[in-house]
């Protein structure tokens, strides 16, 4: 990226109002000309943070923190320089500039036309919906109406193996960004067919854009119309795309609202989008996948409530258990975490379809704070009235308790749970720590023989990194990764296992002859760094056959290493609480495929 000129970022703060920036993330009071806060660097009772819009700049007596509103927001929300820039241009509706981008030797911004392509093709859909009156009519019965559709972006893919292919694949290096993209899929060998050697990912699918903070698109989500598998089919990861962090609707929310406070966080495409559409414009949704560490993160960056509503049913209650498990770590005094549980049989979309926006909002108003949702759901498993039943409860809080975080807000939920088990805090402390000798009346259930992880791992960062060095040694041996071998890495949580991932990816989809090659396309990018110096470093590997065969044990360790892992997870789980039908036949199925390969030795 080249740099930013000084003039623009002169004119950047020129226009921007620190006032309104802060304001969006801190409680202001106005006090005088100027306007106060309790300070956001440091934890204090009484306001010592102050915000000049005379001089747009901040400053706090108590622990010294101050700047612009650029520096606000780097230290605020952890932007690096650019991205604060970028983040302040956003709200004001400015293009950032970039000098010398094309400079030769400068450094490259690789990215850039990838979001282009993305963006082309989602108007290609919205005019395709446009077009179709069978969409329409699907879209309409949905309940969408045009606002609604035109600010998210909806479209239609067509029911064509190749529309995005012949319009936007015109020869071989807009192919390639497409398939990079994700948006066109590449046929096997002597699948070939009318000299295409590429077909289209959606097809007859209503498509919903995945924006990045900036508005930028980086994924689609895709509903089926009528009946069909999968119902919904998503980007693959890509450059552009990582599941696990995005939330859908976060720009929209973000843009509707200056202000905005909280998060409802929801499952589905169509529940966001409708609750937008009913004024409810502070939902997001996590993309079929569970709420991450990472979601929250981001999620507390910008607000400091948040809402997750969840089906009734037993799937989503076991959801919204798994949602607080992460949510633990983040919560601390001044943030609200709370738990919306909808009747049976409902999402929010035909709720509030059916019952309209006043009367969801008023249940969101009466959900269940984070720790009373704890303390309701381990008093369900425990029988409280006899000593044994709160020894339990006692028990099973305990691990759940220590994920807290630090702080006033783990004091309290110490004292809560004391006041349940009918001790004092302080001695409820003391018994934990002793390890709770003679707390527990009933003896321990039996538990299923333990998973040593440590036999399948053999220094664990190591085998990623064998794995990343044979692959830039050799590039031709990705092709000889199976999708099998591939997709388990996908719940793998080794570090350096993204790079170890996208690797494989890139190489399989575009193979590469030699290291450089591997070396050029990864720099400036994430880990590129690190590719340069192991190759530097190793030149331990002897031939691609050598190299195909280890790279390949690497790939099956760190395979067991993750059934490892989850069973452990699920053995900690199964101590502390009940696990749930299918986690216990998981267990099971893990169990069983541990066997053949210990028995192997493995
Ligand atoms: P649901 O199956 O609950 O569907 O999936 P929904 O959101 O109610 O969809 P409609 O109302 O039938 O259209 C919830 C979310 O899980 C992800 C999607 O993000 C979806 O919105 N999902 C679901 C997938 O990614 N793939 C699928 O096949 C199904
Ligand atoms: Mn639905």
């Amino acid at each position: 990226m080249g740099l930013i000129p000084q003039t623009f970022i002169d004119e950047l703060i020129a226009r921007a109002d620190i006032v309104e920036v802060i304001g969006s993330r801190v409680q202001l009071k106005k006090a005088g000309r100027e306007f106060k806060a309790c300070c956001p660097f440091h934890n204090e009772k009484s306001a010592s943070f102050w915000v000049s819009p005379e001089k747009q700049f901040y400053h706090c007596f108590g622990c010294g923190a101050h700047g612009t509103v650029l520096r606000f927001l780097m230290e605020h929300d952890h932007m690096a320089f650019p991205e604060a820039v970028e983040e302040l241009a956003t709200r004001l509706g400015l293009e950032v500039p970039h000098e010398g981008s094309n400079a030769p030797g400068g450094p490259r911004r690789v990215d850039e036309p990838l979001y282009d392509v993305m963006g082309r093709v989602m108007r290609f859909y919205v005019d395709t919906l446009a077009r179709d009156e069978r969409a329409q009519q699907y879209v309409a019965r949905r309940g969408l109406d045009r606002e609604t559709v035109e600010k998210f972006g909806i479209g239609y893919a067509p029911n064509s193996w190749n529309e995005v292919l012949r319009r936007f694949g015109g020869n071989d290096d807009a192919r390639r960004v497409l398939a990079d993209l994700g948006l066109i899929i590449e046929r096997e060998r002597g699948q070939i067919r009318d000299g295409e050697r590429h077909y289209d990912r959606f097809r007859d699918r209503i498509m919903f854009p995945i924006r990045d903070s900036r508005g930028r698109i980086i994924a689609f989500g895709g509903r089926i119309l009528d009946q069909g598998e999968p119902k919904y089919l998503n980007s693959p990861e890509t450059l552009l795309f990582h599941k696990g962090r995005e939330l859908y609707g976060l720009y929209e929310a973000r843009r509707s609202r200056s202000n905005l406070k909280r998060l409802l966080i929801v499952e589905g495409y169509m529940d966001a989008v409708r609750l937008h559409q009913y004024g409810i414009n502070y939902a997001v949704a996590t993309l079929g996948t569970a709420t991450t560490p990472e979601h929250l993160k981001r999620i507390f960056r910008i607000v400091s409530e948040v809402v997750f509503a969840f089906d009734g049913d037993r799937a989503g209650r076991a959801a919204a258990w798994r949602a607080l498990q992460h949510a633990l770590p983040e919560a601390r005094q001044g943030r609200e975490i709370r738990f919306l549980f909808l009747p049976d049989g409902h999402d929010p979309d035909s709720l509030v379809g059916e019952e309209g926006a006043e009367a969801f909002e008023r249940r969101l108003d009466a959900t269940l704070p984070l720790s009373e949702y704890l303390i309701r759901e381990l008093s369900e498993q425990s029988d409280l009235t006899h000593a044994d039943g709160r020894a339990r409860f006692s028990e099973s809080a305990r691990p759940l308790w220590s994920k807290l975080p630090e702080g006033v807000y783990r004091e309290l939920m110490l004292a809560r749970i004391a006041e349940v088990v009918g001790i004092a805090p302080q001695r409820l402390q003391e018994l934990w720590a002793a390890g709770n000798p003679g707390l527990v009346a009933a003896p321990a259930p039996p538990q299923p023989k333990r998973v040593p992880v440590r036999n399948v791992s053999g220094g664990r960062g190591s085998l990623v990194r064998q794995a990343v060095l044979r692959l830039v040694s050799y590039p031709a041996i990705a092709l000889e990764v199976s999708d099998e071998e591939r997709a388990a890495l996908d719940a793998c949580e080794e570090p350096g296992i993204e790079l170890l991932r996208e690797l494989i990816d890139n190489l399989r989809t575009h193979p590469a002859q030699n290291s450089a090659q591997v070396i050029e396309r990864w720099s400036g990018r994430p880990g590129g760094d690190s590719l340069e110096k192991l190759l530097q470093r190793e030149q331990i590997v002897a031939d691609a056959v050598a190299a195909a065969g280890e790279l390949r044990a690497a790939l099956g360790k760190l395979a067991d290493l993750v059934v490892a892992r989850r069973l452990e997870a699920l053995e900690e789980k199964s101590r502390s609480t009940r696990l749930e039908p299918e986690e216990l036949l998981e267990f099971q199925r893990l169990m069983l495929y541990r066997v053949p390969r210990d028995a192997r030795g493995g």
